[in-house]
């Protein structure tokens, strides 16, 4: 099953329960002020909690804000992953937890965390867990959002910076030619329950954007940029260029089909929001 087909009908009783308890603690928040943030959320899980991250910006529609940009590296042989922040033990409220976060992140100032994913159930997922092991390589899906790809990657390849060197002419017939090569794909998901969904662009825009500019400098390589796909409305999976997004507006942005929320992949934001906790094992 493809990562968009699994959204937004898929809701296990599990991690339905799990929401429930989170949704409550979060109701909580409004009534007893900042304070309570934490002790709610700790109370039913790790982490979470007031977050800044950085986020691909919402322009249009009912999302309340961005997604979140995962980092994204380059290795010797060119095939491409997301940066997972380093994995220790901290001490919360007098409880030992388990946390995934890079403070300075080479150098550009920006505290990066797996809270930045902690919404939509993603907070659940066992590759969300600082520990789960995973190389974190972006690794094409079942179903792949594009052509190229399905003609080019089987099922669980790894994205290639090398299949991504027509970028500057590539087009897939909505909106402007040229203006970057996207990729769909799944991110610390392989032999977990639930897959994570991602979208990777490379553009020239991308590459102009990071100039002077230290965190996408440090978050993005050679042009190539990417986030946690899921809509922040109700966590469908949309897509840049996606079909039918004309009619709204969106041909060079990323669409959502649910309910035409709109995310523009060359503007970078930083948003806050209330993380959801992880689940206790
Ligand atoms: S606009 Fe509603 S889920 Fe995306």
């Amino acid at each position: 099953m493809s990562e968009r087909d699994k959204y937004p009908a898929e809701s296990g009783r599990r991690r339905f329960v799990k929401g429930v308890v989170g949704g409550a603690a979060l109701a909580g928040v409004g009534a007893t002020g900042a304070a309570a943030i934490n002790s709610a959320t700790q109370a039913s899980g790790a982490g979470g909690g007031s977050t800044q991250a950085y986020a691909i910006e919402n322009t249009d529609g009912p999302a309340p804000r961005g997604m979140p940009q995962i980092p994204v590296e380059i290795d010797d042989e060119g095939y491409l992953r997301g940066v997972w922040p380093e994995v220790k033990t901290e001490q919360q409220q007098g409880v030992q937890v388990t946390i995934a976060e890079t403070e300075d992140f080479k150098g550009s100032g920006v505290t990066y965390s797996t809270d930045w994913f902690q919404f939509c159930g993603v907070e659940s997922y066992g590759g969300i867990n600082p520990e789960y092991d995973s190389d974190n390589y972006f690794r094409s899906g079942s179903s792949p959002g594009y052509e190229w790809q399905s003609e080019t990657y089987s099922e669980g390849d790894r994205l290639h910076v090398d299949d991504f060197s027509d970028y500057q002419d590539w087009t897939n017939g909505v909106g402007t030619e040229g203006l970057g090569k996207p990729a769909t794909g799944r991110w610390r998901s392989e032999d977990a329950e639930d897959v994570i969904p991602i979208q990777v662009i490379k553009s020239d825009r991308v590459q102009e954007m990071a100039q002077n500019d230290p965190w996408l400098e440090a978050s993005t390589e050679e042009g190539f940029i990417a986030w946690l796909n899921k809509c922040t409305h109700f966590c469908c999976v949309p897509q840049f260029k996606a079909e039918g997004s004309a009619k709204f507006g969106a041909e060079d942005d990323v669409y959502c089909q649910c309910h035409q929320s709109i995310y523009d992949p060359f503007s970078i934001v930083q948003t806050l929001f209330v993380a959801r906790p992880r689940p206790t094992e």
